[in-house]
């Protein structure tokens, strides 16, 4: 399997190999820790091991639930929010849909504009739809399920429970929901958060609806967990990132950016954000996570990042085959576009990367990370790759990963104004 790689590159100087190493020295033994998972966290480790939720039997399981979606179905309707739809829409966006279905998103927002156009483009269609959702106490993907309960009841009469798929825990009220009103219940696990869940019924279910091959998912994911595993505390990938992560936050950098010059990865991107936004800002500290989508921001942020005050730094993603071509030919109009008679969007593209990673890291360091293809394994590695480093850069700065009890704030003043007791 061709494997995603990292590397530093740092013109400015900011970090030092021997500080670098230093720091990886002091860290080792939380590699360890990570690697195996802490008893302190065991109710949140479900991903950990990849094959707890992702093994064989599972994904037989989760192809054979889409495989029935598939024969009836033209539009699949994910219904969730945050950790609950971001894998499986960075993925579907990303590789894009094989054969029947066509996949929509709702639940993820209050718009009345928004949940009216997904009603819209359903008209006509044959449905069905995936409610996810932990606790079932978010008010998005609620009022989203209701809505969509709606639409299905009035086109599909009593049979219309057919066409629901509930991703609910054990023991929750949705699973009794399902019950009296004959849903089909899939197990979300209690034992991974919602960000953390990329690699269960979760994320794989859906994607394996829009026929992403989700074996290749789960074996990129065994393949990064096995060399994370197997590399010593001196060659980790995972620790190097964390620790480059975290003295670059120690002299004063508050963000971290993620680039791309693949505007596909946007979806990738947030997950990303979230992953990082929810498990390491808390007590006061973290590295804000936001996203460059290149070469479009350049034209809007790139002046801030090579000239404005040093507070971010960036890791690229750097896809290194995209699957994509699209020769640009001479129309004969003089346009002073010539230089690039005969050049492939794809060549302009890798230009315009390997400019910008120049340019950047004579400022601030950045962290290159290649990523081989644009394919099922490599965002399983991408997946796992993450999750692990994020768990491992939490625990250097001395926080929970697992828990996110910031969010709630704004709740209690919007349920207040909503009436809810
Ligand atoms: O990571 C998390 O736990 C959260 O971001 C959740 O995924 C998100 O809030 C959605 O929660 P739920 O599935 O309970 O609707």
């Amino acid at each position: 399997m061709k494997e995603i790689s990292m590397e530093l590159i740092d013109g400015s100087s900011w970090l030092t190999t021997e500080e670098i190493t230093g720091k990886m020295e002091e860290y080792a033994p939380y590699l360890d820790e990570v690697k195996y998972g802490e008893k302190q966290y065991e109710d949140n480790l479900g991903w950990l091991n990849v094959d707890e939720w992702a093994g064989e039997k599972w994904i037989t399981y989760y192809q054979e639930l889409a495989a029935d979606v598939r024969k009836n179905a033209d539009v699949f309707v994910v219904i969730g929010i945050g950790g609950s739809n971001q894998a499986a829409r960075a993925v579907v966006d990303a590789i894009g849909e094989t054969g029947p279905v066509t996949i929509k998103w709702a639940g993820n927002s209050i718009s009345a504009n928004s949940i009216r156009n997904v009603l819209q483009e359903l008209e006509g269609r044959s449905v069905y739809i995936n409610l996810i959702a932990k606790n079932f106490e978010t008010l998005e993907p609620g009022i989203g399920f209701r809505a969509l309960r709606s639409f299905m009841k009035k086109e599909y009469g009593d049979e219309y429970a057919k066409r629901v798929i509930c991703t609910g825990t054990a023991g929750s009220h949705l699973e009794k929901l399902c019950k009296v009103n004959g849903f089909h219940f899939l197990p979300f696990p209690l034992n991974i958060g919602g960000r953390f869940t990329a690699l269960s019924p979760v994320g794989l279910f859906p994607m394996a609806v829009a026929g992403i091959n989700i074996g290749a998912i789960a074996a990129g994911a065994k393949c990064m967990r096995q060399k994370l595993l197997e590399e010593s505390a001196s060659e980790s990938m995972a620790l190097k990132y964390a620790v480059i992560r975290n003295m670059l936050y120690q002299k004063g950098f508050g963000m971290e950016m993620l680039s791309y010059f693949e505007p596909r990865y946007f979806r990738f991107a947030k997950w990303w954000m979230q992953l990082f936004g929810e498990s390491e800002g808390k007590d006061n500290k973290g590295l804000y996570p936001l996203f460059g989508n290149f070469s479009e921001d350049l034209h809007s942020v790139g002046q801030f990042l090579q000239d404005g005050s040093n507070i971010i730094f960036e890791t690229f993603l750097d896809i290194q085959n995209t699957g994509a071509s699209y020769v640009l030919h001479n129309d004969h109009v003089d346009d002073l576009f010539d230089y690039l008679d005969g050049k492939d969007f794809d060549e302009i593209n890798r230009a315009a990367f390997e400019a910008t990673i120049t340019a950047h890291s004579k400022k601030f360091p950045c962290v290159k990370l290649s990523v081989p293809a644009v394919d099922e394994e490599t965002f399983g590695q991408l997946f796992y790759f993450y999750e692990f480093v994020c768990y491992l850069s939490a625990k250097i700065l001395g926080v929970n990963p697992f828990d996110q009890p910031g969010v709630e704030a704004y709740k209690e003043h919007m349920f207040q104004r909503l009436g809810k007791n």
